[in-house]
């Protein structure tokens, strides 16, 4: 046994295998990738490590190794991750073997592999099964946990109550599979030990793979000490192999944090298509309506109504503010606000309080201030709306001449009349009105009125002549061949 202290700093190493391709999946993405509540299994996992002070981090790549690899470089630009691949899935121990040469930077310390399919596991469990694995100076530590369903997974088999061997299902007899402890995916190793048997494992078994529960049976036969940390919460061990199991867990996730927003005082009507992922924050008395999902990122104040079909990612919502049918996406709406129904908002916009943004609107990466109005059928694109700003019904900004894009500026109070177009870059000076249907070419002193389309003409008579060649469809003309008398009269 490696002698090593109680009290020595813990390692901060740990494996996780993602080479899988997840056959059941029946998915273009690498298993791993996956989501749960709108986020990779995989990012779970990285996020619950590095929670749990494990900064160095080594991920075993394979199956669409490249989409795994975009992923951590994309989700953790500044804390890099490091991969090795293992071009053929060979089993999970196969699959640890790759990592060898991460490991060898690592003796003496202690190692934490686990599996890039299961999610549910957290820091705090990772801690504690690493406290339990120095305190007694284990060579291998097995989280393991009793489900009431073990189907798929491996049972641990004990012998006078202490660890004996991982049996997988296809190998297990018929009593041992009646066990219902079993392995959560998640181990503790010394890495000096587990490098010492990594290289003996042999695929002496029905996938003919080369298991890393394997190493627990050949450590202790080298009279190695393995224990098992009993996990106290069984739900962590859940693995995700099929798509059935991804909606499962999804559903219990989803029930999950619905009922942590209720216990803050959420109000639900209906949980009807309300899905919100992990560590949104929403505030008291603000109500949910059915059919609304809210991604990562999110925050919402005091006194809301969300919903119904509303869709918000990556934002930040004040209070008593209204989304009705509603898509918000990278964007900041302040308090007071009243959006929709039909709304959106692209990513970089931000909605000053006292707004009110009607149906058929569309904002990009623009602010509009204080107490403005953009009440119907409008695009606001790269544009900076003032406040007390009134937007007619089918303003567009033309900010884009297929090459550049241009922003256009509205000035406090000004008043944009209907069907105005803004031909960018453009701007109206403060308390400037465009008559309706003008098309906005250059800029617009304040407090002017700027009309910009041609003038009408009257034609006196003409509309008669055209009214002659017309078709009109009612009243309904009476066809030659038929019959006035009713059928049933004969
Ligand atoms: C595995 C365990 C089982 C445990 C269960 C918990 C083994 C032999 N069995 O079974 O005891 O109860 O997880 O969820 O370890 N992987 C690779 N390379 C490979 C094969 C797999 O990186 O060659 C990765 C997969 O991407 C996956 C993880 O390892 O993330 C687990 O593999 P999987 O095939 O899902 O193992 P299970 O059959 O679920
Ligand atoms: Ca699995």
């Amino acid at each position: 046994m490696i002698n090593r202290s109680s009290s020595r700093k813990p390692a901060p190493c740990a494996v996780i295998l993602a080479a899988g391709q997840g056959v059941r999946m029946r998915s273009k993405k690498p298993k791993v990738l996956c989501e749960i509540l709108f986020s990779p299994m995989l990012q779970y996992v990285v996020d619950a490590c590095r929670e749990a002070k494990l900064v160095e981090l080594c991920v075993v790549t394979g199956h669409e190794d490249q989409q795994v690899r975009s992923f951590l470089e994309q989700q953790y630009p500044d804390e890099p991750i490091a991969t090795v691949r293992q071009a053929v899935q060979k089993g999970t121990g196969h699959a640890v073997q790759m990592a060898i040469p991460f490991l060898e930077g690592y003796r003496g310390e202690d190692v934490c592999v686990l599996y890039g399919d299961a999610p549910c596991i957290t820091a705090e469990e990772l801690a504690m099964a690493q406290r339990q694995h120095i305190e007694r100076g284990s060579a291998a530590t097995v989280v393991s946990a009793t489900i009431a369903d073990p189907t798929g997974y491996g049972r641990i088999v004990r012998e006078k109550g202490t660890l004996a061997q991982i049996v997988e299902e296809k190998d297990a007899s018929a009593t041992q599979r009646a066990i219902r402890e079993v392995n959560a995916g998640i181990y503790w190793f010394a890495v000096e030990e587990l490098l010492s048997v990594l290289g003996r494992l042999t695929p002496n078994n029905e996938s003919g793979e080369y298991y890393l529960t394997d190493v627990i049976d050949l450590l202790r036969k080298e009279g190695k000490r393995v224990d098992l940390y009993e996990s106290s919460d069984p739900t962590i061990v859940t693995g995700v192999n099929s798509r059935a199991q991804q909606l499962a867990l999804n559903e219990s996730w989803r029930k999950k944090e619905i009922a942590r927003h209720c216990a803050n005082g959420v109000e639900f009507l209906s949980t009807e298509g309300v899905i919100i992922a992990p560590n949104v924050k929403i505030g008291a008395d603000t109500v949910i309506l059915p059919g609304t999902t809210i991604g990562r990122g999110v925050t919402i104040g005091e006194g809301c109504t969300i919903g119904p079909n509303t869709t918000i990612e990556q934002s930040t919502i004040g209070s008593r503010v209204t989304l009705n049918n509603v898509q918000c996406r990278s964007s900041i709406v302040h308090d007071d606000v009243e959006i929709g129904p039909f709304t959106q908002l692209r990513p970089g916009s931000e909605i000053k309080s006292f707004v009110h943004i009607g149906d058929f609107v569309e904002i990009k990466n623009s602010t509009i201030g204080e107490g403005s109005g953009i009440s119907h059928l409008t695009y606001i694109g790269d544009s900076d709306v003032g406040k007390n700003v009134n937007i007619g019904c089918g303003v567009v900004t033309v900010n884009y001449n297929g090459v550049n894009k241009d922003r256009c500026v509205i000035e406090d109070e000004a008043f944009v009349g209907c069907n105005t177009n803004l031909i960018a870059p453009v701007r109206l000076g403060e308390g400037a009105y465009t008559a309706a249907g003008s098309t906005i070419t250059e800029d617009v002193p304040a407090w002017a009125l700027a009309v910009a389309r041609a003038r009408q003409q009257n034609k006196a008579g003409y509309a008669k002549k055209l009214q002659q060649g017309r078709k009109k469809k009612y009243p309904p003309a009476k066809k030659a061949s038929s019959s006035t008398t009713s059928t049933l009269d004969s």
